[in-house]
């Protein structure tokens, strides 16, 4: 018996030895572990030995199973190595990763929060408005009457209702201090919309950034101050800025600032990127009458205001010369802000 398991041992451990894939591997396993396997069959002669045998045999056939398994196991780790260095046969290893391209802020989105973020340390909060407004709001609570050129059905996209899509942010300073005290100093980021002649510095929808500072002693000068500081820190301490009377309906003085854009490939030139002015008394008036209070009379506050065009900034910021650039979504363009 004892030479019988020796013989089975060594057939097995050549069979493993030969096997060159998992399926001979399992092959040759079942051939001797198996249920009919060789060496469970002469397990199986035990019963018939005697008293005295019966251990020795016993300790054969375990050490034998063992080596058996033991050997079957690093056969099967080798196939696996093997097969995972198959998998790999002809890839070099060692050349950098494919890189992923990385996606990253709309330079309208940029310049939108590099302004907010400029605007809320100088204590500015954010605001916000409908975008589909009532002429109230957009026009009479901002002291624009009936025949201002705004309001004409070809400046200004009307639905059915009445309503109509804002042409300003200003819309939300109205709404701010109807519901507000004073002081009250906001900035109400956002679209807006006109019928307007597409061209290189004009679109149909576009971003404005609307401010509105109003307490006890507003002046000119805190308006020319705060704007000043903010345009340089948005595009540095040597930028040109000029400030040119105009006029607003709801602001009194009113200018419109111009900054130099320097677009690449054109002689700099002067842009308008925003409009601003003392409130007119007759809008923190008309406010009274709405809220029924005189918390806003224009005998006890003073304030002024501001709207830009985000997307006009974004052209300054970075010298680009026509604004539809901004909406084509073309990638070549927009990787440049990555
Ligand atoms: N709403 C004006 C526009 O869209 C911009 C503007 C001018 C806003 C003067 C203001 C302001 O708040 O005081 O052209």
């Amino acid at each position: 018996m004892k030479q019988e398991i020796e013989t089975i041992q060594t057939d097995a451990l050549a069979a493993i030895d030969a096997a060159g894939d998992e399926k001979s591997l399992d092959d040759a396993r079942v051939a001797f572990l198996g249920k009919k396997g060789r060496l469970t069959v002469a397990s199986a002669g035990m019963k018939d030995l005697s008293k005295e045998d019966k251990p020795v045999v016993g300790q054969l056939l375990n050490v034998a199973r063992q080596a058996i398994t033991s050997a079957i196991e690093t056969k099967q780790t080798a196939l696996a190595d093997e097969a995972d260095k198959k998998s790999v046969q002809g890839i070099d290893l060692t050349l950098p990763a494919r890189s992923l391209p990385v996606g990253a802020l709309h330079p309208i989105t940029q310049v939108k929060d590099s302004a907010i973020q400029t605007l809320r340390r100088m204590g500015f909060a954010l605001a916000e408005g409908p975008e589909i407004e009532d002429e109230f709001h957009c026009f009479d609570a901002l002291n624009t009457p009936e025949d201002h050129p705004a309001r004409n059905e070809k400046d200004t996209f009307y639905f059915d209702s009445g309503k109509l899509l804002r042409t300003h942010t200003s819309s939300v300073q109205i709404r701010t201090m109807e519901k507000a005290t004073p002081p009250v100093r906001i900035i109400a980021p956002g679209s807006a919309y006109r019928r307007d002649e597409i061209d290189a510095t004009h679109l149909s929808v576009f971003n404005q950034l609307e401010g509105l500072y109003v307490d006890t002693d507003v002046k000119l000068g805190d308006l020319k101050g705060t704007l000043e500081f903010f345009l340089r820190s948005m595009f540095g301490d040597d930028t040109e800025v000029r400030f040119r009377p105009h006029f607003f309906p709801f602001t009194e003085p009113s200018f419109e600032i111009d900054i130099k854009l320097h677009a690449k490939g054109q002689e700099p030139k002067w842009i308008e990127i925003a409009g601003c002015g003392m409130v007119d008394p007759a809008v923190f008036e008309s406010l009274c009458e709405t809220r029924g209070d005189d918390v806003f009379s224009p005998d006890k506050v003073t304030g002024f205001a501001f709207g830009m065009g985000i997307d006009r900034l974004a052209m300054i910021k970075w010298g680009i010369k026509d604004i539809r650039l901004l909406i084509e979504n073309d990638v070549r363009f927009l990787k440049q802000f990555a």
